[in-house]
């Protein structure tokens, strides 16, 4: 029978306890993230894959890519038209919405997969995870601040070098129409010169235009109006001083072209960029989305968020030792043989901060220590017939190539593991 395949763009991950291998990455990246979402007191909020179509159409807008070309959208059984979620934001927002909480404050985080329908290549896939969080019912200010602090906490966590953030303001309403009419009135006598996409972004949303990937509008807006000339004092110093404060955990650059592939965005908006990444080089975005929740129906909740790209973000990463111990458990005797078993059930019980990990497998010494070294352990304890015989096991300290082999009691294992 012929074999299925995956789908394209559309990926397994297997933790094969290799520390190199991008997946036990991805893994390790969202426990870690995890647990600084929860240690800045935010909450999990968890939303279906699929929702009703309008959701996405109406917040990331109908002259977004991810609604024009990317969404997985069909109609079901009953012929209502669903989509795979393309990002969280509107989710998160229609569940606060739909269970009455759009009149007070939140600070929440998801991680889950998200859809799209791009063109596969290096750091872009069609199923792709994002960790992210949403601070709702706060005005500009402490939310821009926490938020990018979020972020530096995340890159320092896991040491990333080589990357930077890039922030901007996209100015109130009032500032936002006039610098759209500006970019408009500038671009007029350039139309002829503009391609299909960026003629749609000039009349659905101008600012848009700033984003194109043509090179020809690229170096007409060279001479266009900045945001800079736009936007309101307060404004401009939010940016400084967000810069200000963070360069000196991860570089902070104001960039008055940023802007975002999504519409709902207004006032503050960031991305974090690595170099290391290639051409796919932002590895997490947000900004700040103040009229979202009204368009979705729900009560005026000024909100913040920002989602980071769990394989973008893995791929960065060069080491990933955690702070728990990890130890092998090795038998060479035979594997019907169940005292060792009934040993390494006590060493777990004993200290819970080790990772235990007892090699199930037959397998030679040499091929078993292979293992443990490639799982990052520090400790191997072996237990063969002898040892058995004699109620003894043999600690191997792969941490130190110097040091040499201990046969102990088990009572002296207990107290070792417990120590560790
Ligand atoms: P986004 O910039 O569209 O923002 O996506 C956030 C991150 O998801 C990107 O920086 C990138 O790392 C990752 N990403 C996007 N598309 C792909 C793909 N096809 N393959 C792999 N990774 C990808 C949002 O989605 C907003 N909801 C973020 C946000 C939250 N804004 C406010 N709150």
């Amino acid at each position: 029978m012929d074999k299925i395949h995956s789908l394209t763009g559309m990926l397994d991950h297997y933790d094969d306890g290799d520390i190199e291998n991008i997946s036990v990455k991805i893994f390790e990246t969202e426990k870690r993230i995890k647990k600084v979402f929860t240690n800045y007191k935010y909450s999990e909020i968890r939303t279906p894959a699929l929702e009703d179509t309008n959701l996405f159409i109406r917040s990331a807008g109908d002259a977004s890519d991810i609604v024009n070309k990317e969404i997985y959208s069909f109609n079901d059984r009953n012929e209502k038209n669903i989509a795979l979620r393309p990002e969280g934001t509107a989710s998160a927002i229609r569940a606060i919405i739909e269970k009455k909480l759009d009149q007070t404050n939140h600070k929440l985080w998801y991680l889950g997969p998200m859809w799209r329908y791009e063109r596969p290549q290096k750091g872009r896939y069609r199923q792709f995870y994002q960790a992210g969080v949403e601070i709702l019912g706060y005005e500009e200010g402490a939310p821009e601040y926490e938020i990018i602090s979020m972020v530096c906490s995340i890159i320092e966590e896991f040491k990333l070098k080589n990357c930077s953030i890039k922030i901007n303001h996209l100015g109130d309403k009032e500032s936002k129409k006039l610098f759209c009419d500006a970019l408009i009135e500038y671009l007029e006598p350039f139309k002829d010169s503009l391609d299909e996409k960026d003629l749609t972004r000039l009349t659905k949303n101008p600012l848009r235009v700033l984003d194109s990937k043509n090179k020809e509008t690229q170096s007409i807006l060279k001479n266009a109006p900045s945001i800079r000339e736009f936007i309101k004092p307060s404004a401009l110093s939010l940016l400084e001083n967000i810069q200000n404060e963070y360069q000196d955990i991860c570089n902070i650059e104001i960039d008055y072209t940023l802007v975002r592939g999504l519409d709902y965005y207004s006032g503050f908006v960031f991305e974090a960029i690595s170099s290391d990444l290639g051409a796919q080089d932002s590895f997490l975005g947000g900004g700040r989305y103040d009229h979202l929740s009204l368009k979705l129906g729900g009560k005026n909740l000024p909100s913040i968020g920002m989602a980071i790209g769990v394989e973008r973000f893995a791929s960065l990463i060069k080491d990933i030792t955690t702070s728990n111990k990890v130890v092998s458990f090795l038998t060479l005797t035979s594997n019907l043989e169940s005292k060792p078993y009934k040993i390494a059930h006590q060493l777990r019980s004993l200290n819970s901060n080790i990772i235990l990990d007892l090699q199930l497998s037959d397998g030679s010494l040499k091929s078993k220590l292979r293992k443990a070294n490639k799982n990052n352990s520090e400790y191997a304890i072996i237990i063969g017939e002898e040892e058995l015989r004699d109620g003894t096991a043999v600690i191997k300290f792969l941490n130190d190539e110097l040091k040499d082999q201990e046969t102990v009691s088990i009572k002296e294992l207990f107290s070792f593991y417990t120590s560790l």
